[in-house]
């Protein structure tokens, strides 16, 4: 497993919508595992493929303690219920912003052996599940908000120190003792 670097807002990569997974292989696996290792370096809720400049449809997430993964995801609102809440993005480093999301979900894809896999979730793994499946179609969660927020949201995104840097590799923070 490798941490790898992570692709920021700008890269043209994040507006590209992934191609499903065909092949349930060692590649598919050293994928996943290179997802999982990252998001866990970054401290994120969940990461996808093209965060890391690969376009197939496969995400991991961490929420709650459990970790997972879901390739060729197909996501569906169970319930007329959302929520909004404080989101953020691992290609957004630094901000947050309030986003409206289906509060339950049901997911359905597989697993990196070409197994099927459902899951249900609320909340955080919701929220997660949806902004993953997200950016497999090169959505991102600044597209979700209201005119007015999102303009403000991607005027603060423009004045960030890493605008125009393209990507970068997250690193455990070591205390100094
Ligand atoms: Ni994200």
């Amino acid at each position: 497993m490798s941490v790898t670097p992570i692709r920021l807002f700008g890269d043209p990569v994040l507006r590209t919508p992934a191609a499903p997974v065909v092949d349930f292989d060692a590649e598919l696996r050293q994928l996943v595992a290179d997802l999982t290792e990252t998001m866990f370096e970054a401290g994120g809720a969940g990461l996808a493929a093209p965060q890391l400049g690969v376009g197939l449809r496969v995400f991991t997430w961490f929420v709650d303690g459990e970790v997972g993964h879901l390739v060729n995801p197909d996501v569906t609102p169970a319930g007329e219920e959302t929520e909004e809440a404080p989101e953020g993005c691992l290609s957004i480093p630094g901000f947050r912003f309030d986003c409206r999301r289906h509060l339950h979900v049901a997911a359905t894809g597989w697993n990196m052996h070409g197994e099927p896999v459902r899951i249900e979730g609320s909340h955080l793994l919701a929220r997660a599940v949806q902004h993953e499946t997200d950016h497999l179609d090169g959505v991102l969660f600044v597209d979700r908000l209201d005119d007015g927020a999102r303009a403000a949201a991607l005027a603060e995104i423009q004045q960030a120190e890493w605008a125009g840097m393209g990507a970068y590799t997250p690193v455990v923070k070591v205390s100094p003792h």
